[in-house]
């Protein structure tokens, strides 16, 4: 497997219309994240989007996921440059191969779409379960399948939520959707164009520092996952591992550190007494989210989130 050795010079495919063979050509769209991810921002831009830095970025996202906010700039042609990274192996995987090698991903999810659609309900439950059995460090698979399994499973599954177990094996159920829209050339089209000028990075977030540096970047935007608001909703466990409040702390030294060399940053996480305290130094502001299991449109359904930032005096915003 070549999965930690993709880079630009990696690429197979060039980042036009992508067509599968069951639909009309590629619509050109606006570039947003290529899969449903479990505390992704896409609706939470509009509150973002008022305390991130004006003008052109040259631009660090610590904690890539779905990578919202990356595709929200990309398609403002707000970047000079990107530096992406996540320690998911999968997430790094998913995002190198839809820059670099588009139409094979297409090609590799219209077989699965095939497939999974060609059978019944239990037929499609028992595929669904065949895939997710079938985890990467177990069961030789190339980049590019391993990115199709991903996508194929985020896109079947429960509620469109990757979650990993403690053993970092991907777990939510089958979903049963009648027409699963599995293969979304347009969608890949658009992200794989986005991706052109972005540097993409397994990393742990402690890296960032140097990173940073290395990259030249004037701001980096970091989306944790969040510190539980209560010991009841630990609702973190997007990789295996966990996210603990050490690393928590960690990650505040990393925003001193960054702080220290000049580079803006924007950090997400729940708001708790954890969170208010932690954060004390920095500019704390509030944001609202809306439960998911609560379409409430007044606040009340709501829950609280913060933005903090460390927006400063003789720091150019
Ligand atoms: C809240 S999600 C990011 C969501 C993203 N902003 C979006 O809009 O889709 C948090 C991400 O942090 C990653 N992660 C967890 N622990 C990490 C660590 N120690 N270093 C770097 N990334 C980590 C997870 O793999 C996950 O993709």
């Amino acid at each position: 497997m070549q999965l930690a050795t993709a880079t630009h010079f990696d690429r197979q495919d060039p980042p036009i219309a992508l067509d599968s063979r069951r639909r009309s050509p590629a619509k050109v769209q606006t570039p947003a994240p290529f899969m449903k991810w479990a505390g992704g921002k896409a609706r939470l831009i509009p509150q973002i989007e008022p305390y991130l830095p004006q003008g052109q970025l040259r631009y660090g996202e610590a904690f890539l996921g779905g990578g919202a906010l990356f595709f929200y700039l990309a398609g403002h042609d707000r970047l000079d440059t990107a530096l992406l990274t996540d320690l998911s192996t999968d997430v790094h995987n998913a995002h190198t191969c839809v820059r670099d090698q588009p139409q094979a991903l297409v090609d590799q999810l219209q077989v699965y779409e095939d497939e999974y659609l060609a059978g019944d309900a239990d037929e499609r439950a028992a595929y669904f379960y065949w895939m997710r059995s079938r985890h990467p460090a177990e069961v030789e698979m190339t980049v590019v399948e391993r990115a199709a399994r991903m996508l194929f499973l985020n896109r079947t599954c429960f509620n469109g939520l990757w979650r990993e177990n403690s053993k970092g094996h991907f777990n939510a159920p089958h979903g049963r959707y009648p027409q699963p829209n599995i293969v979304q050339s347009a969608r890949i089209s658009a992200a794989s164009q986005a991706l052109q000028q972005a540097a993409l990075v397994q990393a742990d977030f402690r890296a960032w520092p140097q990173l940073a540096k290395d990259h030249g970047l004037d701001f980096v935007y970091l989306d944790p996952p969040y510190q539980p608001v209560s010991a009841t909703s630990s609702f973190n466990a997007y990789s295996g591992g966990g996210f603990s409040a050490r690393a928590q702390r960690e990650l505040n030294d990393v925003l001193r550190e960054l702080d220290a060399m000049g580079v803006r940053w924007v950090l997400s996480n729940s708001d708790c007494a954890f969170t208010r305290d932690l954060y004390q130094e920095w500019n704390i502001h509030t944001i609202y989210a809306a439960r998911q299991v609560n379409s409430k449109a007044d606040r009340r359904g709501d829950v609280a989130e913060v933005v903090v930032t460390n927006r400063r005096t003789g720091l150019r915003w």
